[in-house]
């Protein structure tokens, strides 16, 4: 499925360059990831509850080994506007509702290999890919209830992180953005190619049994 349809954004949204950019110059990357087996399993019939569990297993494995360095060091007000985007405790969420035998976040494989995040821009670079996969969350999670039922509703809490709040979070995140690195190009570049190495590095852990 390809990231294009921004029908939701306002227009003034549409226009921010760093976001356009970032849309533009990460997709090839998106669909890479896409194309990674634990996530195109995902849209298969014979999708098992033991292949979610993995895959939530993974994304801990990658969310909680990257977002410390996301959201260390960040000027108060900044932190202030993205604290609530963090996502490991969700995942703990739905790994701990996942039936894993003796399930203990801390003795659990992280990944080793995720992108230097030694600026502003590098760390809202990897910050865009993490918030990105919300919206693609929003199809994927329908799909997870029309294929394995409501019971499976309780675990989807990283999926389906910010409620009815996804497009709203989504535009509060592009303004944040745009007002930033908007008309900055160095550090406009420095944030994609961030995000391009964020996209590589999941879709290399993703592959890593
Ligand atoms: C099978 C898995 C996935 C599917 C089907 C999918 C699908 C989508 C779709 C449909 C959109 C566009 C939403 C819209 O504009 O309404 C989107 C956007 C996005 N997704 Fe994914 N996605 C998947 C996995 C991921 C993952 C794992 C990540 C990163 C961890 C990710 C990051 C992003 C980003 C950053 C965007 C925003 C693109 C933009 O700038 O507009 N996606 N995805």
């Amino acid at each position: 499925m390809k990231p294009a349809q921004d029908h939701f954004m306002p227009s003034a949204e549409k226009n921010s360059s760093v976001m356009a950019k970032l849309k533009t110059d990460t997709s090839l990357a998106h669909r890479q990831l896409e194309r990674n087996i634990c996530l195109s399993r995902l849209f298969q019939t014979d999708y098992t509850v033991g292949e979610y569990r993995y895959l939530i297993a993974k994304f801990y494995g990658f969310f909680s080994a990257i977002e410390p360095f996301i959201f260390a060091n960040l000027e108060p007000a900044n932190h202030a506007l993205l604290a609530h985007r963090r996502k490991t405790d969700l995942l703990v969420k739905d790994l701990s509702l996942l039936d894993i035998d003796n399930f203990n976040p801390r003795t659990m494989t992280l990944c080793d290999q995720i992108p230097v995040l030694n600026s502003f821009a590098r760390q809202m670079g990897a910050l865009y890919v993490l918030e990105g996969s919300t919206l693609g969350g929003r199809i994927i999670s329908k799909k997870l209830i029309d294929h394995f039922g409501n019971a499976i509703i309780p675990t989807l809490n990283y999926y389906q992180s910010y409620g009815d709040k996804v497009i709203d979070e989504w535009s509060a995140f592009h303004r944040f953005m745009a007002d930033r690195f908007d008309g900055k190009e160095i550090e406009t570049n420095e944030v994609v190619s961030a995000a391009i190495e964020t996209f590589s590095c999941l879709d290399q852990w993703l592959q890593t049994s």
